[in-house]
């Protein structure tokens, strides 16, 4: 299948997990990708693994703190002058935190919504002109199944997710006339190295925990089940997909 043959694809998080899965899931279609991430060896680990596909001559990286408007500007703005227009936004980055609410500091919640709720906003901003021209742009963003289901510790992470997929949804009735999508997924129990270790407070009630077990009995997926997903909302598979979140989590909360 080659859904992305000559579509330009800018993907962030794109150094580890989910994000670098769709990279080489978009890659293997035949798209071109710029893969963003803050962490340069995540990136050179995303690119060792495309130069063993055959798929390097379409794939760039580019690193960029999405959390930083000038990097942002800087990283993201000159790779869609680069590519000379984008098709399709995947915004993969994200940071995940955990503490007891009460003792959350504001330091500790501000950099959770600077990365994931505000670096959304900042690349969704940078992108939307190059996406509007396209007149079939599509933007994937990444909520949680920590936005709709309670998960302890998780309250400041809940709150950028929830964010995330209320911004989702606004800019997919703003700028669905000019033929935009914007569509959030709701990942859960993906193996990932933010779910290798969530940074639980050391006296977390982890009876909680033990309860969240995807449905289908085969314990967590792998990031490509959810970049399979992506790749599918992004394509043309996709194309009456708009305004709304898919939930991937195996069942966890069905
Ligand atoms: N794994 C899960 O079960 C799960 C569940 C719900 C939501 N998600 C969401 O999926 C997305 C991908 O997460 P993952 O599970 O692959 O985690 P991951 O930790 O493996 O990947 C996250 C990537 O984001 C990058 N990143 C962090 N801060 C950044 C910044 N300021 N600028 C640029 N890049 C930055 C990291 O370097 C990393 O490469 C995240 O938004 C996460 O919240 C994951």
């Amino acid at each position: 299948m080659k859904r992305f043959e000559g579509r330009r694809v800018l993907i962030t998080g794109a150094g580890s997990g989910i994000g670098q899965a769709t990279v080489h899931r978009i890659l293997a279609e035949g798209g071109i990708v710029v893969a963003v991430d803050v962490s340069e060896a995540g990136l050179a680990a995303t690119h060792q693994r495309a130069e063993a596909d055959g798929t390097a001559d379409q794939l760039s990286t580019v690193v960029v703190d999405i959390s930083d408007e000038a990097s942002v500007r800087a990283g993201v703005g000159g790779a869609i002058t680069g590519l000379g227009g984008l098709d399709v936004l995947v915004n993969a980055a994200g940071i995940l935190r955990s503490a007891h609410t009460e003792q959350t500091t504001l330091e500790f919640w501000n950099r959770m919504l600077a990365v994931n709720l505000t670096g959304t906003f900042l690349v969704t901003r940078e992108a939307l002109p190059a996406l509007l021209a396209t007149g079939r742009g599509v933007v994937v963003n990444f909520s949680s199944t920590s936005a709709s289901f309670a998960h302890p510790y998780m309250a400041a992470y809940a709150a950028t997710k929830g964010g995330i997929q209320s911004f989702t949804h606004a800019i997919a009735a703003e700028y669905a006339k000019q033929g935009l999508r914007a569509v959030s997924v709701a990942p859960g129990s993906i193996a990932s190295g933010m779910t290798a270790d969530p940074g639980l407070p050391a006296d977390a009630d982890m009876s909680w925990f033990v309860k969240l077990q995807p449905a289908l009995g085969q314990g967590f997926a792998g990031p490509e089940t959810v970049a399979g997903v992506i790749a599918m909302l992004a394509s043309d598979d996709g194309a009456f997909v708009t305004g709304t979140e898919i939930r991937i989590d195996g069942g966890t909360h069905a």
